[in-house]
């Protein structure tokens, strides 16, 4: 068995990443508020030998007759799950533009503990206007001011978390709960926060839950090299999951941390059939059920401009460079490959963006997914994958039942877990 192995996690979300899931006939649409339709995925992941689970967050409700978007808050749901699970890790999203940080280091830490050293924390600054509407802002901060509160937020963070010693807590009956030299003030003085400290939760299992990133600006892919131990990542195709990890792996050698030790997983759509044509019908049968109006109003956001009157079966017309784009840099620069490389007409892109907004789709045979799996693996553009499965929880369950075999057989992925912690799965 080869020394490196691949790392996967459940990236779950709603009724699965096709923006069509939900008008599947077979899809949880009538689940969504219900608890153990989430413990039934992540068992599945479980399963799977996956790293973890993943719930992405965003704070507003966004547009309600074009299909679910947020159901259950990410951490709730996470305290539910991890008592319906043993060894996956979990992994949570939360923004560091809307919460404080003793806020943020406090619900983690405590989680850390009712999962018994399970927790991972998705760092993001969030994006939309509509949701800083939402936390007393007329408007999102700009994307620096957003990463520069990032950094001072989850600096105050771990040390919070380190605020405990690890050792403190006595519990001697006749005597003291904890030895107060070993918990401490953190006494941080910033230019967005002052926290005292210490924290009031006592040191997790993990000591510091797994911090994962997804920057993909300047100021995001250095806020990943100074913090991250996992990164998420969108890449298109090879070439570009190659471009990023080592742009962003050199960040990380630069901060004087092993870059070899993170680990590095862009989201990965799968279809999976028992032929090629089986697995690009199973795509099909979703892309059908896509509304055309409601597809280009979304695609309007992605690009920063009305796309309503674009001509489905003509060309994606020439788009501005990413320099001059203002919203998300990650998303923009995604499409702009996928019409540099395809030429797609505007169907075909929202064909393409529907499942995963432009992070890889592979779609075929289990054995032909796991050669494209292993090719990445080797070429150096990825880690292991966030599996974005189209259709839940179908495409999880093809997934874990016929692609992970195949990629144990070939030496490629564990055959059981060798660690009880998100951060042992990880090898950190
Ligand atoms: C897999 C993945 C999950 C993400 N989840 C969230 C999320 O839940 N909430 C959020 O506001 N942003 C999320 N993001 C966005 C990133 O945090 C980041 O803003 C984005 O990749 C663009 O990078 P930039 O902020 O450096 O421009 C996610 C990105 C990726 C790739």
């Amino acid at each position: 068995m080869s020394a490196r192995q691949l790392h996967f996690n459940a990236f779950l979300m709603g009724c699965g990443h096709h923006q069509a899931a939900w008008r599947h006939p077979s899809s949880a649409v009538e689940q969504l508020g219900d608890i153990s339709y989430y413990e039934r995925l992540a068992q599945i992941a479980e399963r799977g030998l996956f790293d973890a689970i993943f719930f992405a967050d965003g704070q507003s409700a966004g547009d309600p007759s074009s299909g679910p978007l947020w159901f259950l808050e990410p951490l709730t749901a996470l305290a539910a799950i991890a008592r319906k699970t043993s060894r996956i890790g979990l992994v949570a999203t939360v923004s560091t533009t809307f919460h404080t940080p003793f806020h943020a280091a406090r619900m983690l830490a405590s989680l850390d503990h009712i999962s018994q050293g399970r927790i991972g924390w998705n760092v993001v600054t969030s994006m939309f206007d509509v949701e800083a509407r939402n936390h007393s802002m007329s408007a999102m901060p700009t994307s620096n001011e957003r990463y520069a509160r990032a950094a001072e937020f989850v600096d105050a963070a771990l040390a919070l978390w380190d605020s405990w010693a690890e050792d403190a807590i006595i519990a001697d009956r006749a005597d003291i709960f904890a030895d107060p030299d070993k918990v401490n003030p953190i006494d941080h003085t910033g230019q967005h926060f002052q926290v005292a400290g210490p924290l009031n939760v006592p040191r997790g299992p993990q000591g510091r839950p797994v911090l994962f990133q997804a920057g993909a600006s300047e100021a995001g892919r250095e806020l990943a090299a100074r913090y991250a131990e996992a990164v998420y990542v969108v890449a298109y195709d090879l070439a570009s999951g190659r471009e990023y990890t080592s742009d962003v792996r050199r960040r990380i050698a630069l901060q004087g941390r092993d870059e070899t030790k993170i680990a590095f997983m862009p989201g990965l759509v799968t279809y999976v059939g028992s032929t090629e044509a089986e697995a690009q019908a199973k795509k099909a049968e979703l892309d059908t059920l896509l509304p055309t109006k409601q597809s280009l109003a979304q695609l309007s956001t992605f690009v920063g401009q009305d796309c309503s009157d674009w001509n489905l079966d003509e060309p994606v017309p020439t788009l501005p460079p990413a320099s001059d784009f203002p919203g998300p840099q990650g998303r923009y620069a995604t499409i702009l490959r996928i019409v540099e490389t395809e030429k797609p007409t505007v169907r075909q892109l929202l064909g393409l963006l529907a499942a995963g907004g432009g992070h890889c789709t592979m779609i075929g045979t289990p054995e032909q997914i796991a050669d494209k799996i292993e090719s990445w693996f080797v070429a150096g553009a990825a880690d292991g994958f966030n599996l974005m499965p189209p259709l839940l929880p179908h495409a999880l369950e093809d997934f874990v039942d016929q692609v992970v075999p195949i990629l144990q057989q070939r030496g490629l992925y564990r055959t059981e877990y060798t660690a009880d912690t998100l951060r042992g799965h990880l090898g950190l």
